[in-house]
């Protein structure tokens, strides 16, 4: 088993016992890919969950506000007695971690490491593609997180907004996804032009991360447009597994994991409709939902 890298996890000591649930929180339904690999992973653990679909999307907002709006999701889940808080959101993990880990008393981990750490493996000598948000491109901290695992290997963003949308939509299937998906991915090939028209075009990355958690709901779709585009295929990398194995560590290195038998809980809490989050969140999570409660978030 290794220790989990320097800045991957943070703050050893819970103030509250092992049984205590773990929280996690995105800006809306994304995160719920990391639910899910966490409690494939941790099956015992007891989770609360938070998707602030009332402020979703966080991507296209200034970082003050990133901030802001992380803070006050991070200290709802911290009054409720989480134990640790597992941030599933790529925005939020790029532009605040580091405030949330000075404010908290828990410890906090994000999704870019964990991300990051699959992607150099997986892009081989490529470049690492990353599918994001504006606020994560922008942030640059899957290039630097990058250059932590390896100074050779480049990074090429590609700000992917209206996915979030179609994603908060449900809108994942069809010819309009289906567009979307190919305009983003075409800044991973060489121009069309170059290459002459229906021709696979060169790819100019090793890998593709899908770095923000509405992505995977794309994943079959990314993958074949990948195929379409390049005629052939090329190594799509999803953050949550990693960042559910990296924290599983995490909790067992520090004799955190609940010692409890029976299968852990799931409460999901929303800011704005729980009735529609309901009906989409079957989609991430794999199986079928639990009632969803709406709270009231103190402003930060
Ligand atoms: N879930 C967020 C992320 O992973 C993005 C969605 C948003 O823009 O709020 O980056």
């Amino acid at each position: 088993m290794t220790l989990p890298p320097p800045g991957s996890v943070v703050a050893p000591v819970a103030r509250v016992g092992v049984e205590a649930p773990l929280g996690v929180f995105d800006s809306g339904l994304g995160g719920l890919t990391v639910v899910r690999a966490l409690r494939e992973r941790l099956p015992h653990e007891n989770i609360i969950y938070l998707g602030d679909n009332a402020r979703v999307p966080y991507g296209t907002r200034s970082p003050e506000t990133i901030i802001r709006y992380a803070l006050s999701c991070a200290r709802e889940l911290s009054e409720r007695g989480v134990k640790a808080l597992v941030v599933a959101c790529n925005t939020v993990s790029a532009v605040a971690l580091d405030r949330l880990r000075a404010e908290l008393d828990l410890p906090v981990t994000g999704v870019i490491v964990p991300g990051a750490r699959a992607a150099t493996r997986a892009a081989g000598e490529g470049t690492v593609g990353v599918l994001g948000t504006l606020g994560t491109i922008s942030s640059g901290a899957y290039t630097r997180a990058v250059a932590s695992f390896s100074s050779r290997t480049e990074v090429l963003g590609q700000a992917a907004p209206l996915l979030v949308a179609l994603a908060e939509e449900g809108w994942t299937e069809g010819e309009v996804p289906r567009l979307v998906v190919r305009k983003y991915l075409s800044a991973f090939f060489a121009p069309e032009e170059a290459e002459g028209f229906g021709l696979p075009r060169s790819a100019k990355v090793g890998c593709v991360v899908l770095g923000c958690t509405h992505f995977p709901l794309f994943r079959e779709l990314i993958e074949h447009e990948i195929r379409e585009l390049g005629g052939r295929g090329i190594p799509v990398v999803d953050s949550a597994q990693q960042t559910a194995l990296e924290f599983e560590e995490f909790l067992i290195t520090r004799g955190l994991c609940a010692l409890r038998t029976e299968p852990g809980t799931l409460q999901l809490l929303v800011t704005d409709k729980p009735k529609s989050f309901e009906s989409v969140a079957s989609r991430f999570l794999g199986s079928s939902v639990p009632a969803v409660e709406q709270v009231d978030l103190k402003p930060c």
